[in-house]
């Protein structure tokens, strides 16, 4: 059976689980996430006044990294959890626009986006290809897409899902999240197959990155 991944179930999970995300994301990929996160944004091209925009942008880990570089940068992040969203927030008061949106119909002009990022968001999305063809419109000519997610289903990979199960038991009582990010995680296309949906959409890809021995997969793809 696939995973019910309707906007309504899944923006209700991550408002459930919204206030132990970090801590659980932290305790899931012993603590490697944001360190990947941040080797990953290292291969985007960025400008003083670039304007970015974070699509499923959850708790604002990639909002952290970008404000962090050397570069003055317009940064917008959106997602359909108010949850995940009122926490984005407070640890970035107003320097960042934090927007409630579905990313299969964004709420912004076409071609208004220097550079996206999308981490650990499409693999959660029903209509993928919708949400690359929004990804598409609102980013400008020659503008850079960066897409992170799990990649190969190998061996390291199959460990990973013992470290995360093993940790799920051990932490939680509500053990349906994170039950969704294995099965989510089995669903998803191989890095293959996510290079062929952009392609499908007139993205080009202009690099692609392993992290942790192929268990994560970055894709820079360009309009
Ligand atoms: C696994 S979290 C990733 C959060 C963050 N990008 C990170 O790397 O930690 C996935 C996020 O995508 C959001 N999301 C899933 N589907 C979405 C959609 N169709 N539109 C907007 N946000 C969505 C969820 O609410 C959640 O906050």
């Amino acid at each position: 059976m696939t995973t019910d991944k309707t906007p309504e179930k899944i923006s209700e999970m991550f408002d459930d689980i919204a206030l132990n995300y970090d801590r659980n994301n932290n305790i899931i990929s012993l603590g490697l996430h944001n360190r990947i996160k941040k080797l990953a944004l290292k291969n985007l091209t960025l400008k003083d006044n670039f304007k970015i925009l974070d699509i499923c942008c959850g708790t604002g880990d990639i909002e952290k990294i970008l404000l962090k570089t050397k570069y003055a940068l317009d940064i917008t992040g959106i997602d359909f959890s108010e949850k995940m969203l009122l926490i984005a927030n407070d640890c970035h008061s107003d320097k960042v626009h934090f927007i409630k949106a579905d990313a299969t119909d964004l709420p912004f002009e076409d071609n208004s986006f220097d550079t996206i990022t999308m981490t650990f968001g499409l693999r959660n999305i029903q209509n993928r290809t919708k949400a690359i063809k929004e990804a598409y419109r609102v980013l400008r000519k020659d503008g850079e897409f960066l897409h992170l997610d799990f990649g190969v289903k190998n061996f390291p990979s199959k460990i990973f899902d013992f470290i995360a199960k093993t940790g799920i038991k051990l932490f939680y009582k509500d053990k349906l999240p994170y039950e969704y990010l294995i099965n989510s995680k089995k669903e998803f296309p191989e890095p293959d197959e996510i290079i062929k949906e952009f392609a499908a959409e007139n993205f080009k890809l202009k690099k692609k990155k392993d992290f942790l021995l192929g268990i994560i997969s970055m894709q820079i793809y360009t309009k």
